[in-house]
């Protein structure tokens, strides 16, 4: 117990247990060691300890270390706090009063936010990493695709064509976006709240300058009650969890539909997808569906820790300790996530006959066909009117533009002429596009290009 002195009766059992975080904390384990030997080597430093007294310390929280992760040591949430009481517990146990020497100018409050921003900033790089290896496979499955057309679509229904390559990379936009978030997080984080103590610093002449380094930090914390009652950085992270799953989930309601029987654009693997008890045809997305699914848990997490920060008065309220909850839990759905949309993604295989022979039945060339009568002089509004009567043709005549011959085009109106028709065959249509960031293939080489040379 690391607080009993005032008290004559012993905590109540269920609120011990209502208020334990150690289910939770127990994995910030490797920080809090790290920030007790560390902080052990400062208090000799400043004579507060002696040589003998660290290295016991040292030696005494390397064998808790040891002890926690070959399952020797298994400290129980009905009987500690947190983390930190059980650590001291465990390490009173092993050295004896030594272990409360440790406590001189430290408050739980600056040794949760410390190991809190220590896990953010080592966990946002891990973050950075994966969508590193999802951007790679994109852009290498983009490679391939340059000249795969796939229909692009507004509101759900066929607006142009793009490449199968293009709107990959616009995922890979996506995931670099996401990566700047995280190294957004990752400077925010990289901060060092030691010495702010319980709320308002110390009165000992702690080394912070010296925690600081060895901890790894670039600078202090300016102000101590902001320095243990500030989570934004963590509210951060969560955003970036956020939008990185929104961005996952987007994707993975294209990959649903797309491994319908309806539209057969692509066959996720097997080792991705499931079968039903009931219906042997079934083959079932459950893994995208699933990164969607949690996609809802991931936003709550998010508007859990932002609400429960919106009243608190400073500096540290007990209610903080619900932050890492939200945050452990939307770390492990998130990294989760990344790891199996790369592992399914690699399983994908698209038809691309089947996306041929879909575009060809298309009339999807539409504005393009508008805008080649607008190069022979006509007003759009004239060329928009024209094509639409061609759609109409189409629509009755179940034919796409690439189906109809060049009398039947002459015959519908005289300026749909030969270079109309040329225009129909689907192998150019791509590289007509002048704009940059279009599908045109030599823009999109190009990008891949980039990011081969960016994502080495
Ligand atoms: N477990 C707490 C948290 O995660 C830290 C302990 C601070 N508690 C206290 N009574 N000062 O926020």
């Amino acid at each position: 117990m690391l607080w009993g002195g005032r008290f004559e009766e012993k905590p109540d059992k269920i609120a011990i247990e209502f208020s334990s975080s150690l289910k939770e904390d127990i994995l910030l384990i490797k920080e809090e060691i790290l920030c007790g030997k560390a902080y052990a080597e400062m208090l000799c430093r400043i004579n507060i300890i002696s040589l003998v007294e660290v290295n016991s310390i040292t030696e005494a929280l390397s064998t808790i270390e040891t002890e926690y992760f070959s399952d020797q040591w298994n400290p129980d949430p009905k009987e500690f706090e947190d983390v930190h009481s059980a650590i001291e517990s465990r390490l009173y146990e092993l050295i004896g009063s030594t272990a409360g020497k440790l406590r001189a100018g430290r408050s739980r409050n600056d040794q949760v936010v410390t190991s809190l921003r220590m896990w953010c900033k080592k966990t946002s790089v891990e973050m950075i990493n994966l969508l590193g290896n999802l951007q790679r496979s994109f852009v290498n499955t983009a490679e391939k695709h340059i000249e795969t057309i796939i229909p692009g679509y507004t509101h759900m229904q066929h607006a142009q064509p793009v490449s199968l390559a293009h709107h990959l990379l616009a995922y890979v936009e996506m995931f670099e976006r996401d990566k700047e978030r995280f190294s957004g997080v990752n400077k925010e984080s990289d901060c060092m709240p030691l010495g702010s103590g319980a709320i308002a610093g110390s009165t000992l002449p702690l080394d912070v300058n010296f925690l600081k380094d060895k901890l790894g930090f670039s600078s202090l914390c300016e102000n101590s009650m902001d320095a243990i009652s500030d989570r934004d950085f963590v509210i951060d992270f969560l955003n970036g969890c956020s939008i990185g799953m929104m961005h996952l989930s987007r994707f993975c309601e294209e990959l649903i539909l797309w491994s319908t029987v309806e539209w057969k654009f692509i066959r996720i693997g097997d080792s991705f997808t499931t079968g039903s008890s009931l219906m042997p045809q079934k083959k079932n997305p459950d893994i995208a569906e699933l990164i969607r699914g949690k996609t809802a848990r991931v936003f709550s997490y998010y508007q859990s820790v932002i609400t429960l920060m919106k009243g608190l008065p400073l500096s540290y309220n007990r209610d903080m300790q619900e932050d890492k909850h939200s945050l452990f839990n939307s770390y492990s759905i998130y990294s989760d996530s990344l790891k199996l949309m790369k592992g399914m993604f690699e399983t994908i295989q698209f038809d691309n006959s089947h996306l041929l022979s879909l575009m060809k039945k298309s009339t999807i060339l539409a504005t393009d066909a508008a805008d080649r009568l607008v190069l022979k002089g006509i007003p759009f509004r004239e060329a928009h009117d024209i094509i639409g009567e061609l759609v109409k043709y189409c629509v009755k005549n179940e034919k796409g533009f690439a189906e109809l011959t060049p009398e039947e085009l002459k015959q519908i109106n005289p300026v749909l002429d030969k270079s109309v028709y040329e225009l129909f065959k689907l192998d150019n249509s791509l590289s007509r596009k002048k704009t940059p960031g279009s599908p045109n293939p030599s823009f999109v080489k190009d990008q891949i290009n980039k990011w081969k040379s960016a994502l080495i």
